[in-house]
């Protein structure tokens, strides 16, 4: 078991849902449907992103999404690549596809099964373009269960779970001799060594958003490695400049994961710059039987700007997006995945009031979600997800030091305004951010104003406001924000 060194697996999807006219939308005539930029991140955990409150990473194009958008709060994805995959991508449940116990290892011979038609296909229907960039992870024994026989028109990436950022080899469950895993369709892709694969990626995404046909629709599944570990050995890989961008984090490793986030980060900033550039106005964000970081950005969102407390589950976005593209539910086949668009677009309650979250016998563990409560089997096996699969890469921000606190508190809200994906967000929707300067004014208020009452801390009770030099002292920073270049409190 030691091929499974050091995985742990989170998914975080942004979607967009894009749309050309939003006026036009009720005709669902096929020029009028949503474009579709599904974002999976792997690995991704839920104290990483900012809009949870994660202030010593950085993740504002991300945030500035989820906060204009929808984050779905109680959205649950698989804790594994090819099972979580496989949900998107049938609307089953892992128990029902069969891939409910662990991942498609390089040397597997099996895949997704081939009974099952695929949510490209469903989208084809419907006049849709289907394009595949990054990781497949669903099977490649033979071809016909790779991407581009399962009504993906084009597929740029690899095949297997993990590859060398770098070099896109994978050298993690190959006995010792690393393939080399890249392809464009069928064919072998050789681009240039030493490009990051993040950006391979964007770069990639953002050629297909520029070339693509706007008399046809888009689904775009933007399928990162990031922030997955690459190979055994060298687990965390990141180029040298994004990881100075937090010399503030002590922890090595901690330090290098931020910076490949910042880097997925980066990745849909330019996704929502190149959607701008060609006009095509969007959408969403989401990802795992652990919680998952999501939300959904579309300016088919009612009252955007919001928390979903709903209950939604991985299987669920094939019908839900199906749904939003127009399509009519008759036409799917039975899944489990429910349509939840309502309680996305407009906040009413979720269809659902029980999600099975895996039962595999393998490794003897078994969870299901109903209601409020969750019950979990066997939660206390180390093995439940196998040991190798409980490694941590550095402290979450939950504990950090308070040195590392202070050096990363830069306003995080500013950086969200003023990233790629916030500024055009904000020209699409002048007003979304108002509220939150608003509140936040009137709670540093009110903060000011309990402040002015305070007894000084040293100072005797007889003596109730002290001497004011002494509290004066403790509030002398009131910044709107700290200018990152200057590192002045600018008020
Ligand atoms: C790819 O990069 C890794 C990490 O630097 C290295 O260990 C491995 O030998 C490289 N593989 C090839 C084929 O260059």
């Amino acid at each position: 078991m030691k091929i499974l060194d050091q995985i742990k697996i989170l998914i975080i999807s942004i979607i967009g849902l894009n749309i050309d006219r939003v006026s036009s939308w009720q005709s669902q005539s096929s020029k009028s449907r949503p474009n579709i930029i599904f974002i999976l991140a792997d690995d991704l955990g839920w104290n990483d992103v900012g809009f949870h409150g994660n202030d010593l990473i950085s993740t504002p194009n991300i945030d500035a999404l989820a906060y204009s958008g929808v984050i779905l709060n109680n959205y649950y994805v698989q804790p594994l690549c090819t099972p979580s995959r496989g949900a998107f991508l049938t609307g089953m449940y892992p128990i029902h596809t069969g891939l409910q116990h662990h991942v498609i290892l390089a040397t597997s011979p099996y895949g997704l099964p081939l009974k099952f038609t695929l949510f490209p296909h469903y989208l084809k229907g419907l006049g849709y373009s289907t394009r595949l960039v990054g990781k497949w992870h669903l099977g490649h024994f033979r071809k016909e269960y790779t991407p581009t026989f399962r009504d993906f028109d084009s597929h740029y990436g690899y095949w297997t779970g993990v590859i060398d950022y770098f070099n896109y080899t994978d050298a993690f469950e190959t006995g010792g001799s690393p393939g080399y895993d890249f392809r464009r369709d069928m064919k072998i892709e050789y681009p240039k060594i030493g490009t990051y694969a993040t950006d391979l990626f964007t770069d990639e995404s953002v050629k297909i958003i520029n070339q693509h046909d706007r008399s046809k629709p888009l689904f775009l599944f933007l399928s990162h490695l990031a922030t997955h570990v690459g190979n055994p050995g060298t687990p965390l890989q990141a180029p040298e400049e994004a990881i100075q961008r937090f010399s503030h984090i002590e922890d090595e490793s901690r330090r290098i994961f931020a910076a490949m986030l910042w880097k997925l980060d980066e990745s849909v900033g330019r996704v929502i710059k190149a959607l701008e550039v060609n006009n095509i106005q969007n959408s969403q964000c989401g990802k795992e039987e652990v919680r998952g970081s999501a939300c959904v950005w579309s300016p088919l969102l009612n009252n955007p700007g919001r928390v979903s407390m709903e209950m939604m589950h991985m299987t669920d976005w094939f019908p839900t997006l199906y749904h939003a593209a127009g399509g009519p539910e008759s036409a799917l086949p039975k899944m489990d995945g429910k349509n939840v668009w309502d309680s996305i677009q407009g906040n009413s309650p979720s269809p659902r009031n029980e999600i099975l979250l895996n039962i595999d016998p393998v490794f003897n563990g078994a969870s299901i979600r109903v209601d409020d409560w969750k019950l979990l089997y066997n939660p206390y096996d180390i093995n439940y997800l196998g040991p190798e699969l409980n490694t941590w890469f550095g402290s979450s921000e939950r504990d950090f030091s308070g040195n590392e606190y202070l050096t990363s508190k830069k306003n995080h809200f500013k950086n969200v305004e003023n990233s790629l994906a916030g500024k055009i967000v904000q020209k699409l929707m002048p007003n979304i951010f108002q509220d939150i300067h608003i509140i936040n004014k009137k709670a540093e208020n009110r903060l000011q104003f309990y402040n002015s009452t305070a007894i000084p801390p040293g100072n005797k009770p007889e003596d109730p406001r002290g001497n004011p030099s002494n509290w004066n002292n403790t509030w002398t920073n009131w910044c709107d924000y700290i200018d990152q270049n200057s590192n002045s409190c600018v008020v």
